[in-house]
């Protein structure tokens, strides 16, 4: 990836048409380093998921520009979209979506996977390697079912990481989690993250992610206050 890791220029995203129109990115500019874990801050339907969905190429603009890696991504088709998603981005969402018949290593061994990789020893040993890094060496062989909140929050940033994504983009990882597991499972982001220099926007309400941030940004309505250096 040359330059920052995302760029995102006037990005407006508007849903629905006429009386049922929302705002919900209002010229938004933003640059994230290649390095950086951005915190983004905001209250519920201030624009976050938008953004982040808008970020990743899950969601098309409805207009301005979207830079990840230096690639301009809304030029993209929809078939190369999908690859760019799957080989540089590493999506932690709000609701989990642990594939529910498959262990937590599995979890992490499909994404290789569905990225074209085989499963051999690399790809075994990188999810080891997770798991045992996410203090889940001895859950490797559950079920989602059969795993805590925080734990299936573990498996999830695994498997964001499975791919060595260059951009993490996480999504309430707190919200469903007490405020003990909470703080632990945003520790373990953070090492994870900055043990590999991939750089991340974790996006939350909760003002106590905030410490986790070498930035944090404020959105309301849609648009971006003047950021807070730390
Ligand atoms: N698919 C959608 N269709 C219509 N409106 C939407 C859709 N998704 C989100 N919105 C609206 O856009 C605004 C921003 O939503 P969202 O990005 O989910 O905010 P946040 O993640 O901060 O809670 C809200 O007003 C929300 O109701
Ligand atoms: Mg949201």
């Amino acid at each position: 990836m040359k330059g920052p890791a995302l760029v995102l220029r006037e990005v407006r995203k508007v849903y629905g048409t006429g009386e049922r129109e929302v705002v919900a990115l209002d010229d938004v500019d933003l640059t994230v380093d290649d390095d950086e874990m951005l915190v983004l801050i905001g209250p519920s339907g201030s624009g976050k998921t938008t953004l982040l969905t808008v970020a990743g190429g899950l969601l098309r603009p409805t207009s301005g520009s979207v830079v990840v890696g230096g690639n301009e991504i809304s030029s993209l088709g929809d078939k190369a979209l999908a690859r760019f998603r799957r080989d540089e981005i590493g999506f932690v969402f709000q609701s989990v979506n642990l594939v529910p018949f498959l262990t937590a290593r599995e979890n992490l061994l499909v994404v290789r996977q569905l990225g074209g990789g085989r499963i051999d020893r690399d790809a075994k040993s990188r999810a080891d390697n997770l798991l045992g890094e996410l203090s889940l060496a001895d859950r490797a062989d559950n079920v989602p079912s059969q795993l805590s909140g925080g734990e299936k929050q573990r498996v999830a940033i695994g498997r964001a990481l499975m791919n060595e994504p260059a951009l993490v983009l996480v999504d309430e990882p707190t919200s469903a989690l007490d405020s003990k597991l909470g703080h632990q499972v945003m520790e373990l982001l953070h090492q994870e993250v900055k043990r590999r220099g991939v750089a991340a926007i974790v996006v939350t309400h909760d003002e106590r992610v905030a410490e986790f941030g070498d930035r944090v940004v404020e959105i309301i309505d849609g648009a971006l206050e003047v950021a807070q250096e730390r």
